[in-house]
């Protein structure tokens, strides 16, 4: 096992971006395979923080290739502002070392129209989205109907999709009672940004193959988290991809057989943001805390996140459903000075006991968790940087976390600093 695949193990902002920067000192190819700039990855090397949104995390080290896969939908004017503003920070970026599949789809102005629109309805179901259009983009793509990179290099193809993209949105638009789009500003605007995009567009998976090949180690990076997954998360209140570890291989088009070591980030506690049912919420002051503590805000929308406990059940159930081998468990320092921690293991509905998270919505709204309690400590682990220096009762912790959950931890991070990284085990060793 060579490659290696990083997925959110609950509803996102997990640490994964720490951990594949981390990791991609080991790889030579760093890819995103889905999900769009919804994604918010913050890495902290020494006084430079990089929050990333469409990049692969790989793009802060140099000599390291990054693919943006054809199954990440991208809004060009995003992806270039970033490229800039990553640029400013003294990040090299160039078609040498960035490429984007000629066959992703593109998010257009309409897409975060109508993604607002459906917020706003009075008679939606109200996700609570990041409002950037990722679900109008993979509705489009699913309907057969969306623009995607290959054709900004061809007017006549352009013009024709634009057409009918348009007849469909226009149709919406007024549903909305929203004005229709401008064709020509539109046009105007996709025709300007062209040319900036299309210098790193690539059939990728052809590179893709050239470095399984060649034995180049590929480190594939998921967005959002199990729990957004638009199967097998909590439907509605989800994204509009499968953020499966299964999807690294359809949307960066190499054989699932070369995946590899699935490697489940989670954090020591649960976090969400947006709306939807989180059965471990904490809305009192331990919640608080731990927002507090863990800085807790949304890195591209801003919002303050829920918190509450670990919940067990849930990461087992992704721990299942991704096939994880090992897991990196994150921000195990947020909770440094807690008198006790609970964890949950299971749920009730209807007076019976249920050691998975039910599909049904109702369902969901109705389990109530079932706690164990563990002591917690007081001595800092705060930039551990290896195991002996954890306090006894915070090793307890993790190994009940993973007695729960049924993977081991590969990796524990103890800081947002790049190397207050504990390594367990390589997963590009496995
Ligand atoms: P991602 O979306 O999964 O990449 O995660 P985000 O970057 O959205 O959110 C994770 C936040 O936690 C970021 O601010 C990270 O810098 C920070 N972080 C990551 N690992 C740790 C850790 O072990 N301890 C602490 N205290 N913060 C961490
Ligand atoms: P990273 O990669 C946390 C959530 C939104 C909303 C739902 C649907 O940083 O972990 P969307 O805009 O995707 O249609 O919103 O999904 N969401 C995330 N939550 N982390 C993310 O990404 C998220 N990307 C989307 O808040 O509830
Ligand atoms: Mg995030």
């Amino acid at each position: 096992m060579s490659n290696v695949v990083v997925v959110g193990a609950q509803w996102g902002d997990e640490g994964k971006g720490k951990i594949v920067d981390w990791l991609s000192l080991r790889a030579d190819v760093v890819v995103r395979f889905q999900g769009g700039h919804n994604a918010g990855h913050t890495l902290v090397i020494g006084n430079n923080v990089y929050k990333l949104s469409l990049l692969p995390s790989g793009i802060v080290r140099p000599g390291k290739m990054s693919v943006i896969g054809n199954g990440v939908v991208v809004d060009p004017w995003a992806l270039i502002a970033e490229i800039e503003k990553l640029r400013g920070q003294g990040v090299a970026i160039s078609p040498a070392n960035l490429k984007v599949a000629d066959n992703a789809v593109l998010i257009l102005p309409l897409h975060r129209d109508l993604d607002g629109l459906r917020e706003d309805a009075a008679n939606g179901v109200k996700i609570g989205t990041t409002r950037r259009g990722i679900g109008p983009a993979y509705e489009d793509k699913i309907g057969r109907r969306a623009i995607r990179v290959c054709d900004l290099a061809d007017r006549a193809m352009l013009e024709r999709k634009l057409d009918g993209l348009l007849s469909h949105h226009n149709a919406l638009r007024r549903g909305f009672g929203a004005p229709e789009a401008d064709r020509a500003a539109l046009l105007a605007e996709i025709e300007a940004i062209a040319p900036q995009i299309l210098e790193y567009a690539a059939p990728v998976w052809l590179e893709l193959d050239e470095a399984r090949r060649t034995g180049r180690r590929i480190l594939f990076e998921g967005a959002q988290g199990s729990l957004l997954d638009v199967d097998h998360g909590t439907y509605p209140y989800v994204t509009s991809s499968n953020t499966m570890a299964g999807s690294a291989a359809a949307g960066s088009g190499l054989g699932p057989g070369s995946l590899g070591y699935i490697l489940g980030i989670v954090k020591a506690y649960t976090t969400r943001v947006g709306e939807g049912p989180f059965p471990t919420e904490l809305v009192d002051g331990v919640g608080q805390w731990l927002g507090e503590k863990g800085r807790e805000f949304g890195v591209v929308t801003g919002r303050k996140r829920r918190c509450g406990w670990f919940d067990a059940a849930l990461v087992r159930q992704s721990v299942k459903l991704n096939g994880i081998h090992g897991i990196a468990l994150t921000k195990l320092d947020v909770l440094d000075g807690l008198d006790e921690l609970k964890i949950c293991t299971g749920y009730e509905l209807n007076g019976k006991r249920l050691d998975y998270f039910p599909a049904a919505m109702a369902d969901q709204a109705a389990v109530t968790p079932v706690y164990e309690t563990l002591e917690g400590w007081k001595d800092s682990t705060q930039g551990a940087r290896s195991w002996v220096d954890l306090p006894a009762t915070a090793v307890k912790y993790v190994r009940r976390v993973e007695e729960l959950i049924g993977a081991p931890v590969a990796l524990l991070s103890t800081s947002p600093e790049r190397d207050d990284t504990i390594l367990m085990k390589d997963p590009f060793e496995d």
